[in-house]
């Protein structure tokens, strides 16, 4: 009886063997190594969904913030400043809407909320007077830009090159967060008439920032 073409005469994935006309040849690739490439595919899908998911959701609350600043304020001295801002925050939040599905993440089940509340913030610090709405983009943007910065470090420490993209996008919205932080201090964000509560609009406007990164990570 003739012996078969070939057979894989030992299934353990840890080293397959193959016997083709009465020889055994080990199979070139090891599982370790099939192992890791799936876990290092699973870990740099992990990265990209905690990153793009929390930009995106952050993109869309700042958009609602200016949103919200100009509903009051777009007749203001300050409307033209603020429309700029607005402007860059939807080409933000534009982008992240592209990136999102190239990299197959689902969007925050958060969304509606940053929706809201965004839009909220927004109007009610540009209802309590232009400077304490620049007092806000002031505390928004500063949270941002440092949020931008500990991603940028992230990715540059586990792959450069793989990231490449991300890495642009992110240095350059960066950049603008941290030019909006710094049109809310030339624009009166820290004015004298608004020093009493300025450190607390602040700290409760940066601590709500900060659980909202934390929450859209989880959600
Ligand atoms: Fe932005
Ligand atoms: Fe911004």
């Amino acid at each position: 009886m003739l012996a078969p073409l070939y057979r894989v005469t030992r299934l353990e994935l840890s080293k397959p063997i193959l016997y083709i006309q009465g020889r055994y040849f080990s199979l070139t690739f090891s599982n370790n190594q099939f192992k890791s490439n799936r876990e290092q595919r699973k870990h740099e899908q992990h990265i990209l969904s905690q990153i793009l998911r929390v930009d995106h959701a952050g993109e869309m609350g700042a958009d609602r913030i200016y949103a919200g600043q100009m509903a009051v304020l777009k007749d203001s001295e300050y409307g033209s400043v603020i429309n700029k801002m607005w402007i860059q925050e939807k080409e933000h939040l534009k982008k992240f809407n592209e990136l999102l599905p190239k990299y197959k993440i689902r969007p925050s089940a958060l969304l509606p909320l940053w929706n809201v509340a965004g839009f909220v913030l927004g109007a009610g610090t540009a209802l309590m007077g232009k400077e304490a709405a620049m007092a806000c983009t002031i505390a928004v943007e500063e949270v941002i830009g440092q949020h931008y910065d500990s991603q940028l470090r992230e990715l540059l420490t586990e792959n450069p090159e793989r990231y490449k993209e991300l890495l642009e996008v992110l240095q350059k919205f960066r950049d603008d967060e941290l030019e909006h932080m710094e049109t809310g201090y030339h624009y009166d964000g820290e004015k004298v008439s608004i020093a009493p509560f300025y450190q607390v609009l602040k700290s409760v406007i940066q601590f709500g920032c900060h659980g909202a990164i934390w929450l859209t990570k989880k959600v």
